[in-house]
């Protein structure tokens, strides 16, 4: 019998995570990304520019993007969140375009536009499809310099560690030390005029990353710095009447800088677990899914939900009901199933003994409960 060693990886001990290593922040700043690539354009290397196709026709944004050379702007949709068959085809459309590799790719949007950019710089410079990289460390090379620049505040994803995609098998992220921006340029005022919904649901992605990493079995002094600032903030924003909408802008910008970083050393929790079961059968978004979810979460997280219903009150906010209703047995089982393979959430949430009480019943009321 030969025993199979596995080898260890950096992070078997403490996790060894990168952070971005350059940000810039205040209003206005957006229009210095073209000083700020000029220092990283190689000879005949184009910058490809990777745009949410809703400002496609907003000039106000889309003429300030100055594109030198043989530079590339690619408007993506992002009506689904990103996929790794999307992946593939930018990949393929920009190696068919350009014999070398680009000096960069530019995310301009939410949280799926900044995913879909993080994604296509990793693949880039790996061999084969995005799926096969969805987990953990299985990416081997350097991406492609890449830059992310946020038109909506909560997700975290323009500090993250992973790009979450939708493949054939799961919805899971490409979690690795490549997959962080190089450059972040956070400008408030790129989130004006983001639809009030939108807003809210996006800004509650924060909301409730701080809760689960508070409430998480997994927390320590620096999960907790930067989850309790976050977690403060939100509710600055969503409950006082004391902000200006300026003000209101950029403290959201910071919260979902902070709220991702409280999970870069922690996890998420319920509301993520059963959030991902609901995209990957619905396609519901994440935003708008983890409100559905967090709702009916009383039981796990009482304070947080009883702010969050406030919240919801003080903004009008509607949400969906009865979206699990009409689900074929087989379709049910494919949500609990994707909900409970993410056994870190759930270990997380509820520690070691989480199977004794996340079982199969236990979610299937829940979802029917939306
Ligand atoms: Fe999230």
């Amino acid at each position: 019998m030969i025993e199979k060693v596995e080898q260890p990886t950096v992070n078997d001990g403490y996790r060894n995570f990168p952070m971005v290593p350059k940000v810039v922040f205040g209003k206005g700043s957006f229009d210095q990304l073209e000083q700020i690539l000029a220092a990283e354009r190689k000879d005949r290397a184009p910058f490809v520019f990777i745009v949410d196709d809703i400002f496609e026709n907003q000039p106000s944004l889309v003429d300030r993007i100055t594109l030198k050379f043989n530079d590339k702007l690619i408007f993506a949709s992002t009506i689904e969140e990103p996929k790794t068959t999307q992946v593939d085809e930018i990949v393929k459309k920009i190696r068919t375009e350009y014999k070398e590799l680009p000096s960069g790719i530019i995310g301009i949007g939410g949280g799926s536009i900044l995913d879909l950019a993080k994604a296509v710089s990793i693949m880039l410079t790996n061999s084969g499809s995005a799926s096969e990289y969805q987990g953990w460390d299985l990416v081997k090379k350097k991406a492609v310099y890449h830059v992310g620049i946020p038109t909506i505040s909560g997700t975290g994803a323009e500090v993250s560690r992973t790009c979450v995609l939708t493949g054939p098998e799961k919805k899971l992220g490409i979690n690795s030390d490549y997959t962080p921006f190089d450059q972040v340029i956070l400008d408030p005022d790129l989130c004006m005029g983001v639809p009030k919904n939108q807003w809210f649901y996006t800004g509650m992605d924060c909301f409730i990353h701080c809760v689960e990493s508070l409430q998480g079995t997994f927390l320590n002094a620096f999960s907790q710095s930067y989850g309790e600032k976050a977690y403060d903030l939100c509710v600055e924003i969503f409950l006082s009447d004391d902000l200006t909408a300026e003000e209101a802008r950029a403290k959201l910008m910071m919260a979902s800088w902070h709220g991702g970083m409280s999970i870069a050393y922690s996890q998420v929790g319920v509301a993520h677990a059963l959030s991902y079961g609901l995209g990957y059968v619905l396609g519901t978004k994440h935003g708008i899914g983890n409100c559905i979810v967090f709702n009916h979460l009383e039981e796990f997280y009482p304070d947080g939900v009883k702010l969050f219903k406030q919240m919801m009150e003080k903004h009008d906010i509607d949400l969906p009901v009865g979206i699990c209703s009409q689900l074929t047995d087989a379709q049910m089982e494919t949500m609990i199933d994707t909900a409970l393979g993410l056994e870190p959430l759930w270990e997380n949430a509820l520690g070691n003994n989480w199977r004794d009480i996340a079982t199969r019943e236990k979610l299937r009321e829940l979802y029917l409960k939306m």
